[in-house]
């Protein structure tokens, strides 16, 4: 293992349960430009995993390597128990790939579109349309179904892309960016499409730029940087990797304020903002001990807040520039909110 990997997970004789998905050492170079550059991945069954990683990181030539759309360079893989190198037809009969530019046939019909999928997996004529109706109806597309895809939005596009990969009913499923320049409510929708996925007992392996869809999905983490692995574990093990914890009090009362500062130890002030931060992983004894100690000397503040470091402290501090799409910023978070009710 490189020495720059910070590992977060208990390996080290510590059996892991079976893999969907393994790798060890995958390599990848484009002439003299290393794509990958040895990277392991252990993906357990029935989990959901993020490689997460900014533009050009390499995550698309591992989903390819992975899903034998092309070989690798060096290292091995296991899909479903198949190795890459030696049984890719086995590989593809275990998997359902959705690509992160779109299979969709935009000149026939989303219900045409299904039914040439149901050919490509040799169902039956009445299996394909019994498929095609049922996955239709699941991913909301019913009234769409006759309309030539090139209609649909881009939501209602991916929403096709992933009914299609279900055809096959594969247990292992990767997807490549599945939310990337959807919008708001089309994200939310497909992250309850892929949290369903899961909840059927399916692997799923999703790629993308996005710190808080990783956060939201994702069993496991992989943060992909420069072609290496910086960084793996749960969002929690990731974000306990940076310091960054803190609870922040905010007075209005300039008194009470300059009273708190003494009685907590070891506070940072902010005397024009008359807030106080003090360093805290924001358990509920800490909490307790921060107002037991405002509450004996009389003290109220008006506003308490408690943040904890997220994804995009983590990624900076791996990588010293995040080069991601800031979509873990509370403003964002609000803003989609503010999106979903309308
Ligand atoms: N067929 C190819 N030939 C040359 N370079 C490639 C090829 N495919 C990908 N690359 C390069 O490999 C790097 C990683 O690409 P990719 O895996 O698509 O990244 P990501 O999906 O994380 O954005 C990029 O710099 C890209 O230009
Ligand atoms: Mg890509």
């Amino acid at each position: 293992m490189p020495s720059s990997v910070m590992s977060t997970s208990s390996r080290g004789g510590v059996p892991q349960p079976p893999a969907a998905v393994s790798a060890v050492g995958l390599r990848k170079s484009y002439g003299d430009k290393t794509v990958l550059d040895g990277i392991d991945l252990h993906i357990p069954a029935g989990s959901v995993f993020a490689l997460l990683g900014p533009n050009g990181a390499g995550k698309t030539t591992a989903v390819k390597i992975l899903s034998t759309l092309i070989s690798s360079d060096g290292g091995q893989a296991q899909v479903g128990g198949h190795d890459i190198a030696t049984a890719p037809q086995s590989v593809r009969a275990a998997i359902g790939v959705t690509g992160q530019f779109s299979a969709v046939d935009g000149l026939i019909t989303g219900e045409e579109n299904m039914l040439l999928m149901a050919d490509l997996h040799h169902l039956s004529r009445s299996e394909g349309r019994r498929v095609t109706a049922e996955l239709l109806e699941r991913f909301d597309l019913v009234d769409a179904a006759k309309k030539p895809a090139q209609s649909y939005s881009g939501g209602m596009k991916r929403r096709l892309d992933i009914a299609m990969t279900l055809v096959g009913s594969p247990r292992i499923i990767f997807l490549d960016e599945p939310t990337t320049g959807l919008d708001p409510r089309s994200r939310h929708t497909m992250w309850g499409i892929i949290r369903e996925l899961v909840s059927d007992g399916v692997t799923v392996l999703l790629t993308t730029q996005y710190l808080e869809e990783a956060d939201e999905l994702a069993d496991r983490i992989a943060v992909l940087n420069n072609g290496r692995i910086a960084a793996h574990g749960t969002a929690d093990e990731l974000k306990r990797l940076v310091p960054g914890g803190h609870v922040r009090l905010r007075f209005t009362d300039p008194a009470a304020y300059r009273t708190a500062a003494t009685v907590l130890r070891q506070v940072t002030r902010d005397d024009e903002a008359l807030a106080l931060q003090i360093a805290s992983g924001g358990s509920q004894r800490e909490l307790r001990s921060v107002l037991e100690r405002l509450d004996s000397a009389g003290i109220e503040a008006d506003e308490l807040t408690v943040h904890t470091p997220d994804l995009d402290d983590v990624f900076f501090a791996l990588t010293g520039d995040t080069g991601l799409p800031h979509q873990t910023g509370r403003t964002s978070r609000t803003s989609q909110t503010q999106e979903d009710v309308r």
